[in-house]
C-alpha cells in the first residue's frame, strides 16, 4: 500500500497534488511519501516482534538524509556500504550502535571512520578483510564487533545482476568453509565475533530461497556454537521484492516473511537483524516528468520526456518495468494508445518503455513513474550534463525540497582547468 492516489482528478502524494509540486520545483523530480516510508518500516517491525530485532534500512536504496532521519527517528537501524553512507546515517542522527557496515570492499580508512564514530557491527565478507579489520581495530586499541557473511549457495531466482547468494557471486565466504574462517576470526585480537550474516539477493518474489538460506544459517549457528563461538546475532539481509506492476502477482508480505524468520531461526535465542531497502522505499516514491514532445515515428509514436536514463536507470540497466501514469486522471472511457516512452539522452538505451498503453498525452502533460523510490535517485548520474534532479518529501498536506536541483554554475565549478592549459 502507498499514499499516491488520485484526488479530484489529480495524482496526489498524501494530500499534496503532484502538479502543485511540479509548478513549484519544476520537473523532473522525485517525490517521497513520509506516511508510506513509515508504514513500510512499521510492517517489518510488526512482522519481527516480539523477537529481539533491529530493522536496518539499506541506505543504498534511498540515501537522502531527510529520509534517513525520518526512519531513524522511528527507531530504525541503518545498513551502510561505504564511508559516505556511514556519514549520511550519522548526519541523520542515527547512533553508531544502530549502524551495520556491509560490503565486499571496505577500506581501512572506512573501517577507522566507523570504529571512531561507533558501529554496531561489521559484516565481514572475506578473510583478507577480516585480517585488515583486526589490524585497524588493534592499532586503535579497540575491538571490532563482526559477523561473517556466508554465501549459502542458494538461487534467489531474481535478475542475475542482483542475485548474490550463489557460489559464483563475489559475496561472502562459502558456507562450507565457515568453520575454519570463524576459527581464525576468533583468534584475531581486534575482533569480537557476534554472529552470522547472509544476504542472497534483491527483488525476491517468493519466500522459498529465503527459507533455504535461513535453514542453512540455523544449522550453522548450532555448529559454530558447538565450536565455542558465542553466536548471538543473525543478520538476515534484505531482498524482499515489491509489486512493480499492478497486474503482477503480489510478492510475499512482510508479515509472511517475518513468520518465515520465526519458523527458521526464531528458536535460536538470537537477536535478528534485517536489511530491507526496496520494500521500504520503492513504492514510497515516484518520479514526475513532463512530456516535451510527442513525435510521430515509423509505425510508432514516441513520448519524449524531460526525465531520462540518467535520472532513472533501472529500465535501461535491468530492463525493469515501472508503471507510468498520467498525473491528471484520465476519464474512465478515455482513449489510449501505445507509446514508446523515451528520454532526451543521446542513446537508444534511453528508453523507459516500448509500446506502453497510455492515455493520449500531449506536450506539457505530467506523468509519474511509480515504484521509483528505491534505486532511483541514488543511481542517478549527470550523463549529458543533466543536473541531478531534486528530491521532495511530502508529509500530510505539506512538502519540502530535501535535495535541491544544482545550478549549472555549481556543476561547471566542479571542473578545473589547470593553469598549464
Ligand atoms: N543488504 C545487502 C548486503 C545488499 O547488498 C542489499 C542490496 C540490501 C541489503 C537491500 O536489498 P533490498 O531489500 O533493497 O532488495 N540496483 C538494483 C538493486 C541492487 C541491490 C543491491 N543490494 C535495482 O535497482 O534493482
Amino acid at each position: 500500500m502507498d499514499h499516491f492516489l488520485y484526488k479530484n482528478g489529480s495524482l496526489h502524494a498524501e494530500d499534496v497534488a503532484l502538479s502543485e509540486i511540479a509548478a513549484s520545483v519544476g520537473t523532473p523530480f522525485y517525490c517521497y511519501s513520509s506516511a508510506t516510508l513509515a508504514r513500510h518500516y512499521q510492517l517489518f517491525k510488526e512482522a519481527l516482534d516480539p523477537l529481539p530485532n533491529m530493522v536496518c534500512f539499506a541506505i543504498k536504496s534511498l540515501s537522502n538524509v531527510a529520509v534517513l532521519k525520518l526512519l531513524g527517528d522511528l527507531g530504525a537501524g541503518m545498513d551502510v556500504v561505504s564511508g559516505g553512507e556511514y556519514l549520511r546515517a550519522k548526519a541523520a542522527g542515527v547512533p553508531g550502535d544502530r549502524i551495520v557496515f556491509s560490503g565486499v570492499g571496505k577500506t581501512r580508512a572506512e573501517m577507522r571512520l566507523a570504529l571512531e564514530g561507533g558501529i554496531r557491527q561489521f559484516n565481514v565478507e572475506s578473510e583478507p578483510e577480516m585480517r585488515a579489520l583486526s589490524d585497524v581495530a588493534a592499532s586503535m586499541g579497540v575491538v571490532a564487533p563482526i559477523t561473517i557473511r556466508v554465501n549459502p549457495d542458494v538461487d534467489a531466482r531474481t535478475h542475475e545482476k542482483i542475485a548474490t547468494g550463489k557460489s559464483e557471486n563475489k559475496f561472502g565466504i562459502p558456507i562450507a568453509r565457515a568453520r575454519e574462517v570463524y576459527a581464525e576470526a576468533a583468534r584475531l585480537p581486534g575482533l569480537d565475533v557476534v554472529g552470522i550474516d547472509v544476504h542472497i539477493g534483491s527483488q525476491l518474489v517468493e519466500l522459498e530461497p529465503f527459507e533455504q538460506a535461513y535453514l542453512k544459517v540455523a544449522d550453522l549457528t548450532a555448529v559454530l556454537r558447538a565450536d565455542g563461538h558465542n553466536i548471538r546475532r543473525l543478520d538476515l539481509g534484505g531482498g524482499l521484492g515489491i509489486p512493480y506492476t499492478r497486474s503482477n502477482e503480489a510478492p510475499p508480505l512482510p508479515l509472511d516473511y517475518g513468520a518465515l524468520i520465526k519458523r527458521t531461526v526464531g528458536h535460536l535465542g538470537c537477536e535478528i537483524e534485517i536489511e530491507p531497502g526496496r520494500l521500504i522505499a520503492g513504492n514510497a516514491g515516484v518520479l514526475v516528468s513532463t512530456v516535451i514532445y510527442v513525435k510521430n515515428g515509423e509505425g510508432r509514436d514516441f513520448l519524449i520526456l524531460d526525465a531520462a536514463m540518467n535520472d532513472l536507470v533501472r529500465p535501461s540497466m535491468y530492463g525493469a518495468h515501472h508503471d507510468i501514469v498520467a498525473v491528471q486522471e484520465p476519464a474512465a472511457a478515455a482513449p489510449s494508445q501505445g507509446f514508446d516512452v523515451v528520454g532526451p539522452v543521446c542513446e537508444t538505451g534511453d528508453t523507459f518503455a516500448k509500446a506502453r498503453e497510455l492515455p493520449l498525452l500531449a506536450e506539457g502533460d505530467l506523468v509519474a513513474f511509480r515504484s521509483a523510490g528505491a534505486y532511483g535517485a541514488v543511481m542517478a548520474s549527470e550523463y549529458n550534463t543533466r543536473p541531478l534532479i531534486p528530491e521532495v518529501l511530502v508529509r500530510d498536506d505539506h512538502f519540502a525540497v530535501i535535495r535541491a536541483r544544482p545550478s549549472f554554475d555549481e556543476i561547471l565549478k566542479r571542473d578545473n582547468i589547470p593553469e598549464w592549459l
